[in-house]
């Protein structure tokens, strides 16, 4: 990308974001990117320690619920194109508390649109890219793969906020014309994400000898891809994926929460010079989630024939990635690791 334009990024301090961010910045210094983020206690600017210096990045602290705030965003740097990252992302708070998930998800999502529909001009290279979830679909028995074209059917508020907001950027194409596209993805793991999410609570509980809380019978399958990898795929869908459509990223990379599990504690007890058995016996089989869905699988063939992006990390070198990470990051893992961090822990597992 030579051209210099404007990429206004929504939740860039997030797990996804900042990986972006931190791969795209150096990679296009003709482009200023602006990194608007709110912040919440899922957002770190540590997480972009390594771009923080560039001339072609930019934070600003805006609450895309705050529709005149985004306004002034809008107002004020121009953007060309629009990455919307920025989410309440965890299935199991949704389930606590829905509320923040609409207002940030929906009517968040509805405020960037109403600001790009403003400042719309119609040059073809302004682009509205969303960022969404295989959990729109809904669950898979066994058998068979979420598809672009499968029925939407969200079981968690979670997955029902990030529906809504998918059907909002549709309508902005189809009623407006607006130049969208949307991304579904699959479960992501990699450096930089907090550790409310099974991989790297589990990582962290495992280093440290804490229990593995396995929700259920630990049967229920995602399909995990390396965070890089959907980096790259948002990038090719960015530049030349087609207004209007619609793509699903997956790593195609089945496995059951136990087997995600067991595959952690047999990396860490590598790096660690540990017992693979002792730390298979910190797992703890925990009340289930309510409305758990039992399968998600991706079939990425639109993205792969028509963009030709495919993964490059099997689920066995990312891990590897991700658990290094892990263990050479530790201040990362202790400014996390807040107040809000410990209440949430506190709340989820202490009674479950
Ligand atoms: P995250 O929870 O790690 O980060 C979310 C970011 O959004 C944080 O920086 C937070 O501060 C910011 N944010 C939250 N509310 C905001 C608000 N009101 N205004 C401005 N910023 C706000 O999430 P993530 O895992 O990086 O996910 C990013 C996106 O990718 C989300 O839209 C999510 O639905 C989607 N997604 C995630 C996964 C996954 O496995 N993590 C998979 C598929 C899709
Ligand atoms: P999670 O990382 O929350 O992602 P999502 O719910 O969006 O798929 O959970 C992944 C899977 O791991 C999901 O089936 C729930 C399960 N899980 C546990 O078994 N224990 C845990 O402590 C957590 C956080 C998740």
């Amino acid at each position: 990308m030579d051209t210099p334009i404007t990429v206004l990024v929504t939740g860039g301090a997030g797990f996804i974001g900042s990986n972006w961010l931190n791969l795209m910045v150096p990679r296009f210094p003709a482009c200023t990117f602006v990194n608007v983020d709110a912040l919440t206690y899922a957002g770190n600017l540590a997480s972009l320690e390594p771009i923080q210096n560039c001339l072609n990045y930019r934070f600003e602290h805006c609450d895309i619920r705050d529709r005149e705030a985004v306004k002034r965003v809008w107002e004020t740097f121009r953007p060309d194109t629009v990455v919307h990252f920025a989410a309440e992302s965890h299935v199991d708070r949704s389930i606590s508390g829905p509320t923040d998930f609409i207002e940030t998800n929906v009517v968040g999502t509805l405020n960037l649109l109403e600001a790009f529909r403003a400042g719309f001009g119609g040059a073809t290279s302004v682009r509205f890219h969303h960022i969404s979830t295989d959990e729109v679909y809904g669950t898979l028995g066994a058998e068979g793969q979420f598809t672009e074209e499968t029925r939407y059917d969200p079981s968690s508020p979670y997955s029902a906020s990030k529906a809504a907001s998918d059907h909002l950027v549709r309508a902005y194409h189809r009623t407006y014309g607006l130049p969208i596209t949307i991304t579904n993805c699959s479960n992501n793991y990699g450096p930089r994400q907090f550790p409310e999410k099974l991989m790297p609570l589990m990582i962290l509980n495992a280093i440290e000898g804490k229990r593995l809380p396995v929700y259920g019978s630990g049967m229920n399958v995602r399909d995990w891809l390396y965070v890089d990898d959907h980096c790259e795929a948002i990038w090719e869908v960015l530049v030349n994926g087609v207004p209007g459509e619609t793509y699903n990223i997956g790593g195609n990379s089945e496995r059951t929460n136990l087997e995600v599990v067991h595959a952690i504690c047999r990396v860490v007890a590598n790096e660690l010079g540990r017992s693979y058995e002792s730390l298979v016996g910190q797992i703890e089989y925990v009340k289930d989630r309510p409305g758990h869905d039992f399968r998600y699988a991706i079939d990425a063939s639109k993205i792969k024939a028509e963009l030709g992006w495919k993964p490059t990390e099997s689920f066995e070198t990312g891990l590897q990635r991700t658990v290094s990470w892990y263990l050479a990051n530790t201040n990362w893992i202790e400014q996390v690791r807040s107040g809000e961090y410990r209440r949430w822990i506190e709340q989820n597992y202490t009674q479950r």
